[in-house]
């Protein structure tokens, strides 16, 4: 993982008010929970006193009540209250203090600040801005590999006509031009500009332009297909373990005038993207290693320069 960024993590939809929900991610277990009045929290999901999961627990004003012996805490992991002990006793609690992380929605995306509380930024990094007046449709899947297999495929322009060679591979252009790829407001952006083989060479990444269908990512784990004007596909990739990840997959559009019709298309998006993901699904979850790295020992093409850049990118921002 990436330390000091904010990992899209989970939909807000998956927290009810009032409720608990149980997740994996980063690693680590959790326990997201949401008061009645909205506002949401995330703890380790085991109790300090006696090691209880804290998610099968409930949600008592705006704190996390442990199902074992009552001990409540508050979304930033303080102990608030030990029955045992007695109202008339000191509530001194420190060290039942239980570990929490920060939470911010945007977008009905939940994100989680994952490293030094210091150094949190004021800004989630979410297409701000680009997706105004669209409608969307969220599916999920679950893929065996690192989150950063998954994301490197969605920057694989090479594996297109290939993979997908009977969707939207279709055409087979497997002669790869470029690709370019360039930076702008710390995301990388790229497209797509193969052609059919006859013979000619491909163009090299300066002599190609980024086109109006183009990819765009933002670390570390937020990808989006700028298809046309009016259709967008958005994944934000939750990294669960070392090993999986938890693709959520949104089509957006604003096709028509009316939102009740863009839904209706937004649904049909929906259910083509599970058909070309489970393509790409059933070649990535066996790279090997699990995990990308920039010194990985596998000999790249010029085509994968998306892949290059995006492993470059993240190994600065690991090291910084
Ligand atoms: S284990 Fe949680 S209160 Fe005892
Ligand atoms: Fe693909």
């Amino acid at each position: 993982m990436i330390q000091n960024q904010w990992y899209a993590i989970l939909p807000s939809s998956k927290v009810k008010a009032g409720s608990i929900t149980a997740v994996k991610r980063l690693n680590m277990e959790l326990a997201l929970f949401r008061s009645q009045d909205g506002v949401l929290g995330c703890v380790v999901d085991q109790c300090t006193h006696r090691g209880a999961a804290l998610s099968a627990g409930k949600v008592s004003g705006d704190c996390l009540r442990c199902p074992f012996h009552a001990l409540e805490f508050d979304k930033s992991g303080k102990c608030t209250f030990i029955p045992a002990n007695g109202k008339a006793s000191p509530q001194d609690n420190r060290r039942y203090n239980v570990r929490a992380y920060t939470v911010k929605e945007e977008d009905g995306i939940i994100f989680l600040w994952y490293g030094d509380e210091e150094k949190q930024t004021g800004k989630l990094p979410f297409f701000h801005g680009e997706l105004d007046d669209f409608v969307y449709r969220e599916t999920k899947d679950h893929w065996n590999t690192h989150y950063s297999r998954a994301i490197e495929n969605q920057l694989d322009v090479v594996h297109v006509p290939i993979v997908h060679y009977n969707t939207i591979g279709r055409g087979n252009k497997t002669l790869i031009n470029g690709p370019k790829v360039l930076f702008e407001d710390d995301a990388l952006i790229t497209s797509a500009n193969n052609e059919v083989d006859r013979g000619q060479l491909p163009k090299k990444p300066e002599d190609c332009v980024i086109k109006t269908t183009y990819l765009k990512f933002r670390y570390p784990n937020l990808w989006m297909n700028h298809i046309s004007d009016k259709i967008r596909v958005v994944i934000y990739f939750a990294p669960v373990d070392d090993e999986s990840t938890i693709l959520y997959i949104r089509f957006y559009n604003k096709i028509t005038r009316l939102a009740f019709v863009n839904r209706i298309i937004a649904s049909v998006g929906t259910l083509a993207n599970l058909v070309i993901e489970r393509q790409d699904k059933r070649v990535v979850i066996t790279q090997k290693p699990k995990a990308s790295a920039l010194k990985s020992g596998e000999k790249l093409l010029m085509g994968d320069a998306p892949i290059i850049e995006y492993r470059k990118r993240r190994e600065q921002l690991k090291t910084q």
